[in-house]
């Protein structure tokens, strides 16, 4: 099978050239001016005018999450399907086990979960205790191709992992050789916060953000960094929504220790006003950690421009508006989370590229290069290059558009950009040397996507 990509301006994260792209079955073979092909069997496309960035890379994604509330309402199929039609070829999710399950066995579990997910995708797994035998599952783990874990410092009641465990979890994934996602928030702190404020009757969702004020992420960022550093083990620090936070984590950068960060555009895009109004619009965006100040939202761009931040995940975790009503007593049984994976690309696109905020080099680097160098992937994936995954993304940078929760792709009928004008558009997604999408249809049967062994 070979497509013939002709006259795109291919896109990097170091580098920007007019060039056609060969892929032959599931490769990029080659990359040159005026590639000629003498058979008839062969798809091309004119990218004249249009970017070729490699397929975006989401890593930090929950479909079918478990909650109080039910799923969150994308399951592997349905949220695939929203991300490759937004751009994204591969996602990372997670596998979280019981306390007292096998990794092994919750992987296994897992895999069943995803076997009709359309995109390229992996797990980070999530060792919610430590056991006598851990160190030796996360080896299994590692050697599998699972290289990254996750630990969460809030919700302590359900997956949240005690002081003593992180430490002994950081040692062993430092060991060997892995790397440790953290949503770094005071579990604690919050808990005692969201009693205190609805003891006094204060249960809206103006209040969410008041449980989980700015000091309860960025002291547990401070924490997870010394605890990291005296572990030895590399770092990723997940959503960061603060500037105090990025402080922390630019001090640590500047001293050599391998600390990672991620923040999402909902974090980049809005800010706690949101939480002023009536139920359904707040509870939308009740998610954890919270929207943040106007301050924060500067901080963070500027640390995506300068380095500090090196991926941008959506952490995708759609619910309706029946299953957020749950919550409309009481704001601690509002699912967290909000819906984001189709959008991501355009999203960064048309509020960092075209708004002169960051660069079209800085985007590919944010939605696909850094994710796939810091999880393993690279350079097969996250880089347009010659022997590289065939995972593409050809990009209409005039095409305008708006964002709906009626004709969006994510199955739930809240849709937090809903209204948002975009500027950019994956006129074309290629996965595995397969054309997946061509303008406002999906052109092939979708095939069952891969489970990568990351590296
Ligand atoms: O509110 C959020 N972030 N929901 C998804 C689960 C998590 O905490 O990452
Ligand atoms: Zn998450």
């Amino acid at each position: 099978m070979r497509l013939l990509i002709k006259n795109g301006t291919v896109v990097n994260s170091d580098n920007k050239f007019i060039s056609d792209v060969l892929c032959v079955d599931n490769k990029i073979v080659e990359i040159a001016n005026s590639i000629e092909l003498s058979d008839d069997d062969s798809e091309i496309i004119d990218a004249s005018g249009c970017f070729v960035f490699p397929g975006g890379i989401d890593p930090h994604v929950h479909m079918n999450l478990p909650s109080k509330a039910g799923f969150s309402s994308d399951d592997f199929n349905s949220g695939s399907k929203a991300a490759l039609w937004g751009g994204t070829t591969s996602i990372i999710d997670f596998v979280t086990p019981h306390r007292s399950q096998f990794l092994d066995e919750a992987i296994h579990q897992r895999l069943t979960e995803a076997s009709n997910c359309n995109t390229s995708f992996s797990f980070h797994i999530s060792p919610v205790k430590w056991h006598d035998d851990m160190d030796g599952q996360i080896k299994q783990c590692i050697d599998l191709g699972f290289t990254s874990f996750k630990v969460y410092t809030a919700y302590k009641d359900t997956i949240g992992i005690s002081d003593d465990d992180l430490l002994k979890v950081m040692k062993s994934v430092g060991k060997h050789g892995g790397i440790l996602l953290i949503h770094c928030e005071l579990g604690d702190a919050i808990d005692s916060n969201k009693s205190e404020l609805t003891k006094q009757g204060k249960r809206s969702p103006f209040y969410h953000p008041l449980s989980r004020p700015s000091y309860t992420e960025s002291q547990a960022v401070k924490n997870a960094i010394e605890l990291a550093y005296e572990a030895c083990c590399p770092i990723y620090i997940v959503h960061v929504s603060t500037q105090e936070s990025l402080s922390y984590i630019r001090d640590a950068q500047k001293r050599g220790q391998l600390v990672y960060a991620e923040t999402c555009p909902q974090y980049l895009l809005f800010d706690d006003s949101r939480y002023n109004g009536k139920f359904i619009d707040t509870a939308s965006f009740v998610m954890s950690p919270p929207l943040r100040k106007k301050e924060d939202i500067d901080a963070l761009w500027v640390a995506l421009a300068d380095g500090t931040i090196h991926t941008v995940g959506t952490d995708h975790c759609p619910f309706s508006i029946k299953q957020k009503a749950e919550g409309i007593d009481d704001f601690r049984k509002i699912p967290n989370g909000v819906g984001g994976v189709e959008h991501r690309l355009q999203l960064l696109f048309t509020y960092g590229v075209v708004s002169g905020k960051i660069t079209i080099n800085k985007f590919v680097e944010l939605t696909s290069t850094n994710a796939a160098r810091i999880f393993g992937l690279y350079p097969k994936k996250g880089i347009i290059d010659v022997g590289a995954d065939a995972d593409i993304v050809i990009w209409n940078p005039e095409e305008k558009s708006m964002i709906s929760s009626t004709t969006h792709h994510q199955n739930t009928d809240i849709n937090i950009y809903d209204g948002m004008e975009i500027v950019g558009s994956p006129e074309y997604v290629i996965l595995d040397g397969k054309l997946i999408k061509e303008g406002n249809s999906f052109s092939n049967e979708l095939s069952v996507g891969r489970l990568l062994k990351r590296k």
